[in-house]
């Protein structure tokens, strides 16, 4: 039994598709809202039925344009708070700025937990979200947050390919407990290769690879993909060193600029992703695959809503 009213799911434009598929796992309808933007570039937001105590949970991703995102979720937050709503639980399975956590150059913002005030100040009570770029970030929040991974959901897909000698790949060092934990429920050796990153440009390389890949098959694995440079040069050392074949797996599919393209002509094999944020039709490419985080995403609702574990459903 939960101490709020029935669950309300409302999407902003970020990824309706996900809200939606996370409703039908639910079993309730869409909440019906209007958020869209003035001719003077300002963002309205309506919630068009009650919420009065209800347990209200706002599904935006904060995807491209992720400032105009960001602005429509701090704006949701604010209606569903002056409609009253009995708990407002943010829907964030991709948390953008998770890069800017730190003053690792001097006269820099953190980013990350200035929008974690942002939307603490706006009214939210409680967090979702997904494989953070740093777990850390948790921390920026003084409200509840749970974080989910689809790390099992990952491996689940490479389980049943039988594929032989498989080594799973860390992009960097940073990198290195996502692969640990991937390679650890796949059965497999894993590797770190050492990425340098120049200045503040999306220049990336891959400077030197620790483990044994020769001739073997290699799964490369991060939280996201931006640019596609990270991926894309550590499948270029992984063949310098030898390996017969490469997959590749990763949370969050930013694919910003060129992103698509540059994965389209590399040597990946198979990209698989999830959608945790929206993979438009003009980046979709043949060698990469979408599955979905909708149920997982569904299921914690579900909990949070009942006051259910959320780690149980990760054996914890
Ligand atoms: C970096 O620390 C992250 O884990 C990813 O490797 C990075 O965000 C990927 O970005 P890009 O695709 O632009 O190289």
């Amino acid at each position: 039994m939960s101490i709020f009213d029935e669950i309300k799911v409302f999407s902003g434009n970020s990824h309706p598709e996900l809200a939606r598929d996370i409703c039908q796992y639910l079993k309730i309808p869409l909440g019906k809202s209007e958020v869209f933007k003035f001719s003077n570039d300002e963002t309205f937001v309506r919630i068009q039925e009650n919420v009065r105590e209800k347990d209200v949970f706002l599904v935006q991703p904060i995807s491209a344009p992720v400032n105009d995102n960001l602005m429509e979720l701090f704006i949701m937050i604010d209606a569903a708070r002056r409609a009253s709503a009995g708990r407002i639980t943010v829907v964030i399975p991709y948390y953008a700025y998770g890069r800017t956590d730190k003053k690792d150059q001097p006269r820099v913002a953190i980013t990350a937990r200035l929008i974690a005030d942002f939307i603490t100040t706006a009214g939210a009570d409680r967090v979702l979200t997904m494989n953070l770029h740093a777990g850390q970030i948790q921390g920026f929040f003084n409200i509840p947050l749970d974080e989910l991974t689809s790390i099992p959901l990952l491996a689940s897909q490479y389980k049943d390919k039988n594929m032989d000698d498989l080594v799973v790949v860390a992009t960097d060092v940073g990198a290195a407990k996502r692969a640990h934990d991937l390679a650890d429920l796949l059965g497999t050796p894993m590797a770190i290769i050492e990425k340098q990153r120049y200045g503040n440009e999306d220049v990336v390389e891959a400077v030197n690879l620790i483990g044994d890949v020769k001739d073997k098959c290699a799964l490369i694995v991060d939280d996201e993909i931006g640019t596609g440079g990270t991926v894309v040069a550590a499948s270029k050392i992984l063949t310098k060193f030898g390996v017969n074949k490469i997959y590749c797996c990763a949370v969050h599919p930013v694919l910003s600029g060129n992103a698509s393209n540059l994965l389209a002509e590399s040597n990946i094999s198979e990209i698989i992703v999830t959608d945790t944020l929206p993979v438009p039709a003009n980046k979709m490419i043949p060698n990469l695959k979408v599955v979905s985080v909708s149920d997982m995403l569904g299921e914690a609702i579900s909990r949070i809503h009942a006051g259910l574990s959320v780690g149980a459903m990760f054996g914890h």
